[in-house]
């Protein structure tokens, strides 16, 4: 029989950061050095990144955040709102309203690979950025796609996207895969019988990717921002709300108010007897 392997002890492997009793050192630095030197952006950078952003990259990482924080009433804030009124504790309701954060809501990380993989492949098969957009654009309406980072269904065009487009323009951030994004933008027109706007989302997958975020991790821009947000609605609903959302001596009909989940809302089968051989009791 083969000798087994001897193993190391166990122990964590890190690049993010390290402490030993007296110091806590991030990708290098003395937490203490950051603590006073860094905003939020900042440090958010040089944790996921591991290196200290430039003026322009930490600026463009701080409007994001800003910009995509808080929209009012979406399916996270909804989310969060619905799970905190069962009376939880407020990080049970955040991390309720994270849970919505998916491929229609929030989705960083495919606008961002849609215009990664497009600029590649533009590279490598030689096609300019306008010829790439106008193939995907062509592509995604012959297979009935809808393409990720486009449209919102509230605002139509929504009014977030050429304010992020100025920012990034104005500090220099906006490379190819801001064109290839609106190369898109333009080629709705040709394809899909009426221009199809870019939203937030699309436009920092963009932006992002042209920092060179990896998908993933233009995903977990948008996860922390929209956290800011989760925490005020939480605790807005514990601190004015009643509760269950159900409460009929209310000013506004409630959520959950029996009135809105009537027989008649109902397709499911019909009202059947339970048969008698599935009785146990
Ligand atoms: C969010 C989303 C699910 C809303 O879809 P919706 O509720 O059907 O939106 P609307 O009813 O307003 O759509 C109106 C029309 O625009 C089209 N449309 C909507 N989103 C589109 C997209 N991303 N790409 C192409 N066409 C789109 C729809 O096909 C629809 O046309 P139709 O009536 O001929 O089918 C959809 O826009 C989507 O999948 N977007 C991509 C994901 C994304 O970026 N999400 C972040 C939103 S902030």
């Amino acid at each position: 029989m083969a000798e087994a392997k001897k193993k190391e002890p166990f122990h964590w492997r890190t690049s993010i950061a390290y402490k030993t009793r007296p110091k806590i050192v991030v990708r290098g630095f003395d937490v203490n050095d950051l603590t006073g030197n860094l905003d939020l952006g900042e440090m958010a950078y040089l944790v996921w990144r591991g290196e200290l952003p430039s003026e322009a990259h930490g600026r463009m990482l701080n409007a994001i955040m800003v910009c995509l924080a808080e929209h009012a009433f979406s399916p996270s804030s909804a989310a969060a709102r619905m799970v905190a009124s069962g009376g939880v504790p407020i990080h049970v309701g955040v991390a309720g309203g994270i849970l919505t954060i998916g491929d229609l809501h929030g989705t960083f990380d495919r606008p961002a690979a849609l215009f990664q993989t497009g600029i590649a492949r533009a590279k490598a098969e030689g096609r300019s950025i306008a010829e790439m957009a106008d193939h995907l654009v062509r592509e995604a309406r012959e297979k009935k796609q809808r393409l990720p980072g486009f449209h919102h269904p509230q605002h139509i065009r929504d009014p977030r996207s050429a304010r992020l487009i100025e920012v990034g323009q104005k500090l220099g951030v906006a490379g190819a895969h801001l064109a290839l994004a609106l190369a898109m933008e333009d080629a709705t027109e040709r394809h899909m019988g009426a221009r199809v706007w870019l939203n937030a989302v699309g436009v920092s997958g963009a932006l992002l990717s042209d920092m060179g975020f990896e998908p993933e991790l233009a995903k977990g821009v948008m996860l922390v921002s929209r956290c800011v947000s989760l925490v005020a609605h939480v605790y807005e609903e514990m601190t004015r709300e009643r509760g269950w959302r159900a409460s009929s001596g209310q000013d506004i009909t409630q959520p959950l108010d029996l009135e809105l989940q009537r027989p008649e809302f109902y397709d499911g089968p019909p009202d059947r007897p339970f048969p008698d051989e599935r009785r146990r009791l």
